[in-house]
């Protein structure tokens, strides 16, 4: 009964719970505890930290196994994910979902972006990989509790970045764009498209082989370990890791607000006293803790696991999406190597016009966090980041000289293999 005196305790601690139950128990589905025929999902009392492992209902799948490829992209935000996204999106065969969990944190923890509480982390990833597993069984329906306002008759225009999703904006779901044309802007689609029918979007992701999502809410590896080892699933994690200089980089142009104190250390060369470092020592330590995880190649993670370096796509899109897609086991198709060939020689114009775009010439923007950053902030990086820049192969920058002089490469070749 171990289940089941663990979810007692974790309701009763989490306030938040209470409302993820609740929202739970607005979908149809018969509660029912551990039906699931693999005693690993029922706890066996390690790995206490995970929500799944508390044998909570979850929507029985029917589909074949041996049919489907579950791609996951963990990712963070400025870390070029919006473009390694494009190289699935952009697939005939690939129903993709750009950030579906974006509704989950809204709903969940409004306003926190990084709630340091451990419950409310807890509850996050638990229901972020309860709607990630229902969302690779094409049950659009689930991820409906989260949308606010939620929808009427399986109907609705607030999906976050619907149009980043080419299969919402092409048939069967949308009749305004053919499935080959490479470049639907993502407005253009929210305007000819009508307000999204989930019936249909479901069926457009039963049609095709497999299903892609892009995630950056969810910290790091470890976290996925329950989905990672479902045996409904077959789940590919793809990590995208960028030096972490170059995200800072990018957030702090991105995101104006919450970097500002950042703005203010570039502009004033001085570094304020209330800088949230946080904004920083997250990605480092999140990037740490999953690829130390993933480069000890642990048994849960064999088959499942890459890395791949922003910058290496950004220099060889090409190459580097061909070994990605022979890790998956997929053949790549003709859209995606035409989307490539549109989109990876575009001028710096285009990207102004694309804050989150990813029309742009790609191997110039992956360094050009050296013109952006003073050589202080960057020492402090190195300083706090020390230990995965070393171990993703970025080497340190020991001047403002060499900061500025873009013939010395600071991306050492390394070669990450998929763990197969
Ligand atoms: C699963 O799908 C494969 C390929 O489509 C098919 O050959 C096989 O018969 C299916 N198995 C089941 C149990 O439906
Ligand atoms: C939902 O569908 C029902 C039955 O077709 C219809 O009566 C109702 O007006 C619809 N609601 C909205 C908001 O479209
Ligand atoms: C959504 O699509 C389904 C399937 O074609 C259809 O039956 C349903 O009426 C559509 N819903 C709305 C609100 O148009
Ligand atoms: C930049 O680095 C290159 C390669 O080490 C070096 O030859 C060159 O002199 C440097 N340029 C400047 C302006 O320091």
């Amino acid at each position: 009964m171990q289940c089941s005196w663990k979810a007692v305790l974790l309701l009763a601690l989490a306030s938040i719970a209470i409302q993820y139950t609740a929202i739970r128990t607005f979908t149809a589905k018969p509660f029912q505890m551990c039906h699931v025929p693999n005693p690993l999902n029922c706890g066996l009392g390690q790995e206490t930290d995970s929500f799944d492992r508390l044998c909570d209902e979850y929507p029985y799948f029917m589909y074949n196994i041996s049919r489907k490829t579950h791609i996951l992209i963990l990712a963070t935000t400025r870390s070029g994910s919006s473009f390694i996204g494009q190289l699935f999106n952009q697939h005939s065969d690939v129903f993709y979902l750009f950030e579906p969990l974006y509704h989950v944190q809204t709903t969940l923890i409004p306003r926190l972006s990084h709630s340091k509480n451990t419950a409310d982390r807890r509850v996050m990833l638990g229901a972020s990989r309860d709607l990630l597993r229902s969302l690779y069984d094409c049950d659009l329906y689930f991820l409906e509790s989260y949308i606010k306002p939620q929808p009427v008759n399986h109907t609705t225009d607030k999906l976050f970045r619907r149009g980043a999703s080419k299969a919402l904006c092409s048939p069967p779901v949308c009749d305004a764009f053919q499935p080959s044309e490479v470049n639907i802007e993502e407005g253009d689609c929210i305007k000819k498209c009508a307000a999204l029918n989930m019936t249909l979007a479901r069926h457009s992701c039963r049609e095709r082989r497999h299903v892609a999502i892009k995630i950056v809410r969810v910290p790091e590896i470890n976290d996925l370990r329950a989905l990672v080892e479902d045996p409904r699933l077959n789940l590919k994690i793809i990590q995208l890791v960028r030096d972490p200089r170059g995200i800072l980089a990018s957030r702090i142009e991105t995101f104006r607000d919450t970097y500002r104190l950042w703005r203010i250390w570039r502009v004033t060369g001085r570094k304020p006293y209330n800088l949230d470092i946080s904004q920083l020592t997250v990605v480092c330590e999140d990037f740490l803790n999953s690829v130390s995880t993933g480069l000890s190649r642990p048994a849960w993670l064999k088959g499942k696991y890459m890395v791949v370096r922003y910058e290496d796509l950004a220099r060889n899109p090409l190459k580097k999406t061909k070994e990605i897609y022979e890790y998956l086991g997929m053949s790549m198709d003709s859209n995606v190597i035409r989307w490539i060939q549109t989109n990876t020689r575009g001028s710096n114009e285009l990207s102004a016009k694309h804050k989150y775009g990813t029309v742009r010439d790609s191997a110039a923007n992956a360094e050009s966090w050296r013109l952006k950053l003073s050589y202080d902030m960057v020492d402090y990086t190195q300083t706090v980041c020390k230990q995965i820049l070393n171990q993703l192969g970025y080497r340190m920058v020991e001047s403002p000289e060499e900061l500025k002089n873009l013939s010395l490469t600071v991306v050492e070749e390394r070669s990450f293999v998929p763990f197969l």
